[in-house]
């Protein structure tokens, strides 16, 4: 399978985990899956709450549980919303840096198709306590 396949695979499971959103306030349903460096794949959903501020997103949910199942590196993140061209937000971006400078960050953009971008093109000089000066 070349990178392409395999991307479009990863999509498909973040579409299926938006199948799984709570988001009864937005109604916008967000689904992410992670590729890990040993090729296993993470999904997760957004998950809101009556406190809004509480609600969590996809990429979140899914780099957590990741990392809760022992990958601590990430290949690429997918995002899939039903509208297309969702990209993460600054969290979120922030939180994918953390486990890799270089992931491939997968979304779908309008109609059948989806675009790539580098984590770090999203948010360049991410906050990271490894690289500042002691
Ligand atoms: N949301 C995500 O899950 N991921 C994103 O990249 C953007 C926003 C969620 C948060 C909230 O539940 C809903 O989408 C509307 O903002």
């Amino acid at each position: 399978m070349n990178k392409k396949q395999a991307y479009k695979q990863l999509l498909d499971f973040a579409k299926q985990a938006a199948e799984n959103s709570y988001s009864p306030y937005s109604k916008f349903k967000v689904g992410a899956a992670v590729l890990c460096e040993d090729n296993k794949v993470f999904c997760g959903t957004n998950v809101e709450n009556a406190s809004y501020g509480l609600s969590m997103c996809a990429e979140r949910v899914a780099v957590f549980t990741a990392v809760a199942n022992g990958c601590k590196k990430i290949k690429a993140v997918a995002i899939y919303s039903k509208k297309g061209d969702a990209t993460p937000c600054g969290a979120c971006r922030q939180v994918i840096s953390e486990f890799s400078k270089t992931a491939d960050i997968v979304y779908n953009t309008k109609g059948d198709s989806f675009k790539t971008v580098k984590i770090s093109s999203l948010l360049p000089k991410s906050f990271d306590v490894k690289t500042l000066k002691k």
